[in-house]
């Protein structure tokens, strides 16, 4: 995820220079992703770029973002997703002429196959981004003859994957051009200026004034015109149906409307994990060649990140027949004599800067063992460390409780447990393909849970505030669901909260049960339902208030139920990323109920760097 900002003004239009305002732009994106920053403005028809790697101050102090001349201007604020933080891999990207500047918020899915053709045209590429490939496509669009404009569109119909984008080109001296698909873009309306940016904020100072930009459609902003249209059908677009004015203060803009970010970053989940989806490529093929030679795999990692790995343990041993060896990172060292050359770690960290998952990294790889990193940062510590990293695509998570990752976690993990299954011949291709289909649908899947549950997880949540315990339970793949959920409520909303294997809950913990005493079931359609069917029961008979997520298939659980809250029907393996989404909802509401404050819960850091 990365911020991307544009403006173009006639001179005294605006209060401040164009410079100024595109990196205070910036800094209200730098949520966004902050590890590089650039600017490119178009003056005497030429192009000027500033860029470099680290924070916006810091750059801005080094290279003077906000004194670059020019009144047509476009920024950017970087996430890595390819290519480390650096000063060549920092947007704007430029052609080979310099007289085009693009900047980018998404990811390319086909840049490989695109800068290999552009190369062998004789194409030179600067930074390893897949952003670079749009300004040399444009170029080399442009040489074949077409107009500007045309050239852009042309570039924009050859791209997968998912964009933002902003275009300068040097002949085009007030037009920014724009295009969307999958990743946000908005349009500000000034007197006398115009701004696109991934997010209101951006811009908010200046204009309420907006416009959506919808996927596929591509167009250009001038200081007094804005042109829209689709680029599929060519169908110009009447923007004066499409203005909103809106209301919002600039606390609420940075949250996207949301009142907490926990609560924008569940919703962002449908967007991460297409992201995520788009971004597997290469990598992915060389973590299941690892773990195809391995003698034996182990999987590690911390608090949320290690309920993923569960879910991995789980899809390999169901899909793949191959038996994992999950275990917490801290309690690395019971491995000090037992690993050796031929095992294989996958070591997750949305982070990937958590010391325990560090040390267990450390430990193998000194022991002999390779190891893969799945982590939402590139360039960091444990990806730095490892043989082979694939990353999710979630963007920056901002609230301390991990929503987006865990969800974009189990993605990688499922999406690598259906290819093993598949080349280790222990599924046919028709079943690899329909899995592999299951799992393109979960991104609109994860959507229509949210609109479905947010209403009965706000009901529940309010009315389990005042409790003191509750326990989630759950079977099979539905024990990481129940560990998820707990650890959510727990570190949120304060309340203490324990996940079992239901088939546990008679050995012990259901001494505790009482009249009112809160039971939350993970109900998944698989072939252990019967026998969770049959812990409702137990728990009912000992007064326990109960409570299950449940399919829109299921036509038992709902009736034995106190309160049921549906999740749209998924193939059951894939069940975790949907079935979580009304226990985040669940728990946030509590929290809010309560009055806490779920972006900042007490004595909790987002990243755990000491031992
Ligand atoms: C979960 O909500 C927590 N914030 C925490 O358990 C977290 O998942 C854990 O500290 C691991 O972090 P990592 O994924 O960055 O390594």
């Amino acid at each position: 995820m990365c911020g991307i900002i544009g403006i173009t003004s006639r001179p005294g239009k605006v209060p401040e220079s164009p410079a100024f305002i595109v990196r205070k732009g910036l800094e209200r994106l730098e949520y966004r992703g902050y590890d590089s920053v650039g600017v490119a403005s178009i003056v005497d028809y030429s192009i000027i770029v500033r860029k470099g790697k680290g924070k916006i101050k810091d750059v801005n102090r080094r290279k003077h973002l906000d004194r670059v001349p020019g009144y047509t201007i476009i920024g950017h604020t970087r996430w890595a997703t390819h290519g480390r933080p650096s000063d060549v891999n920092a947007h704007p990207h430029i052609d080979c002429n310099g007289v085009i500047a693009v900047v980018h918020n998404g990811i390319i899915q086909n840049y490989l196959e695109l800068r290999e053709k552009l190369t062998k045209l004789g194409h030179k590429f600067r930074s390893e981004t897949d952003t670079e490939v749009i300004a040399h496509l444009i170029e080399h669009f442009i040489s074949e003859g077409l107009k500007p404009y045309d050239a852009f569109k042309k570039a924009i119909r050859s791209l997968k994957g998912s964009f933002a984008l902003g275009v300068l080109i040097s002949s085009e001296k007030d037009k920014i051009f724009f295009a969307r698909k999958d990743s946000p873009l908005i349009i500000g309306l000034g007197d006398g200026y115009n701004f696109i940016a991934s997010d209101i904020p951006a811009f908010l100072e200046y204009t309420r004034k907006v416009i959506i930009v919808h996927d596929f459609e591509v167009g250009y902003i001038t200081p007094d015109s804005v042109h829209l249209e689709n680029v599929l059908t060519g169908e110009v677009i009447d923007i004066n149906k499409r203005i909103h004015v809106i209301d919002w203060t600039p606390d609420m803009a940075a949250k996207g409307g949301y009142p907490h970010f926990m609560l924008k970053e569940i919703h962002e989940q449908p967007r991460a994990l297409k992201d995520t989806i788009h971004g597997l490529g290469v990598e992915v093929e060389n973590a299941i060649k690892l773990i195809m030679n391995a003698n034996r795999i182990f999987i590690t990692a911390a608090g949320t990140s290690f309920h993923a790995g569960l879910v991995g343990d789980y899809l390999f041993n169901i899909l793949a027949g191959y038996t994992s060896i999950p275990f917490i990172a801290s309690e690395y060292s019971k491995y000090k004599n037992s690993v050796g050359e031929g095992d294989v770690l996958i070591a997750i960290s949305q982070s990937g800067e958590t010391i325990d998952t560090l040390m267990a990294l450390r430990l193998f790889k000194k022991l002999g063992a390779k190891v893969i990193a799945i982590s939402n940062v590139v360039g960091s510590a444990i990806p730095r460390e490892s043989d082979v990293t694939v990353y999710t695509r979630a963007g920056p998570e901002i609230g301390v409780a991990a929503t987006k990752t865990f969800t974009s976690q189990v993605m990688v993990l499922s999406w690598i447990a259906v290819k093993l299954a598949y080349y280790t011949g222990r599924i046919d291709e028709t079943t690899y393909k329909s899995l592999l289909g299951d799992l393109h649908r979960v991104p609109e899947l994860a959507n229509k849970t949210l609109t479905l549950v947010e209403g009965e997880t706000k009901l529940i949540g309010e009315e389990i505030s005042d409790r003191h315990s509750v326990y989630y339970l759950g079977r099979g793949i539905g024990v990481p669901i129940a560990l998820e959920g707990a650890l959510k409520l727990k570190e949120i909303a304060y309340i203490h909260a324990e996940a079992y294997p239901a088939g546990e809950s008679k050995h012990g913990p259901i001494a505790l049960v009482e009249d009112g005493f809160p039971v939350i079931f993970i109900i998944v359609e698989d072939e252990m339902k019967k026998h969770i069917l049959g812990n409702i029961e137990e728990m009912k008979a000992r007064g326990a208030y109960t409570i299950g997520v449940v399919s829109d298939e299921d036509k038992e659980a709902r009736k034995l139920l106190d309160r049921a809250i549906t999740v749209p029907y998924i193939e059951p393996v894939f069940s975790p990323i949907i079935y979580i989404i009304p226990l985040q909802l669940l728990a946030y509401y509590t929290a809010v109920k309560k009055g806490y404050d779920p972006d900042k819960p007490r004595n909790l850091a987002k990243t755990v760097t000491v031992e």
